[in-house]
């Protein structure tokens, strides 16, 4: 999509009221884009509402209802859908997950990525719509502290090119991209992260994050989407995110 076509088209961001989606729905607005935010806390939704204005409309629902999939993709229509919504899972060792700690966000991140993905290729979205996913560079490692998340995030990144395939196949147009954050001290699931990564490490949690580099921001993050989906040549399938920009995955 070139930038100039940014400005009027509806964007819908999942998971918007705080960090990474707040940043990207924040970036959008001001790119220009009517932007719906998603997420399950009102109060958070209506503080952005006040900051971005009218462009901004806040919808307070569980991205991870399959019903809720279907009614705002029938409802917006969205040029621009970013799938960032994700639950902060337990930071324990394995052996002191459940199975349902374990599994949290297959059921809360996967599940979403897969409703809403379903409902963008069977709507379908118009010809030209760019899809966009918040998979994890955790896919990549391995997170230990947080049982099933690397996985459920490595899950994203293949139903996202999965995806991709079936628009291909299909001439659908819609292009499927994922996106692949390094942890970052800068929002409320990586501070959880960070401190029990030190905390296992025994060191101060400024000593973790010195060592990890100049954290990623929802700002950064916010650009790298708008650059995503208006920018040439960012044309494939999955990137890594760090602070120091977008780098593509092969
Ligand atoms: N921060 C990192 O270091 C990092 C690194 C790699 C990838 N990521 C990924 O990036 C995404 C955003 O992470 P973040 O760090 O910004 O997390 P965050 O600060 O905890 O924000 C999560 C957002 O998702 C919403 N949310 C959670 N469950 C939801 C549900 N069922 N339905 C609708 N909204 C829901 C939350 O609002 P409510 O609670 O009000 O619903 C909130 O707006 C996640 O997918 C995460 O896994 C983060």
């Amino acid at each position: 999509m070139p930038g100039n076509e940014i400005a009027g088209a509806a964007a819908l961001v999942t998971g918007a009221s705080r960090g990474f989606g707040s940043g990207i729905a924040t970036a959008l607005s001001k790119a220009g884009a009517n932007v719906v935010g998603v997420a399950r806390d009102r109060g958070p939704l209506e503080e952005l509402r006040a900051q971005l204005g009218e462009s901004f409309t806040a919808v307070p629902a569980d991205a991870a209802d399959p019903v809720v999939a279907g009614q705002l993709i029938d409802a917006y229509r969205p040029a621009i859908l970013v799938l960032n919504a994700g639950a902060t899972p337990l930071p324990r060792p394995i052996q002191h997950h459940t199975w349902q700690t374990f599994s949290r966000n297959w059921d809360v991140d996967v599940a979403h990525v897969f409703h809403w993905v379903r409902e963008a290729l069977l709507a379908p979205l118009a010809p030209g719509s760019v899809v966009i996913t918040l998979s994890s560079g955790a896919a990549l490692r391995g997170s230990p502290l947080s049982g099933g998340y690397a996985g459920a995030k490595a899950a994203i990144r293949f139903l996202t090119a999965y995806a991709a395939e079936e628009s291909q196949r299909a001439a659908l147009g819609i292009r499927f991209v994922s996106v692949l954050p390094q942890l970052t001290p800068a929002t409320a699931l990586g501070a959880v992260y960070v401190a029990a990564y030190a905390a296992q490490q025994g060191v101060e949690v400024a000593t973790f994050t010195d060592d990890l580099g100049p954290a990623l921001t929802p700002e950064q993050t916010g650009k790298a989407i708008t650059d995503l989906v208006t920018g040439p040549g960012l044309d494939q399938d999955a990137y890594l995110l760090t602070a120091a920009g977008l780098r593509a995955l092969t």
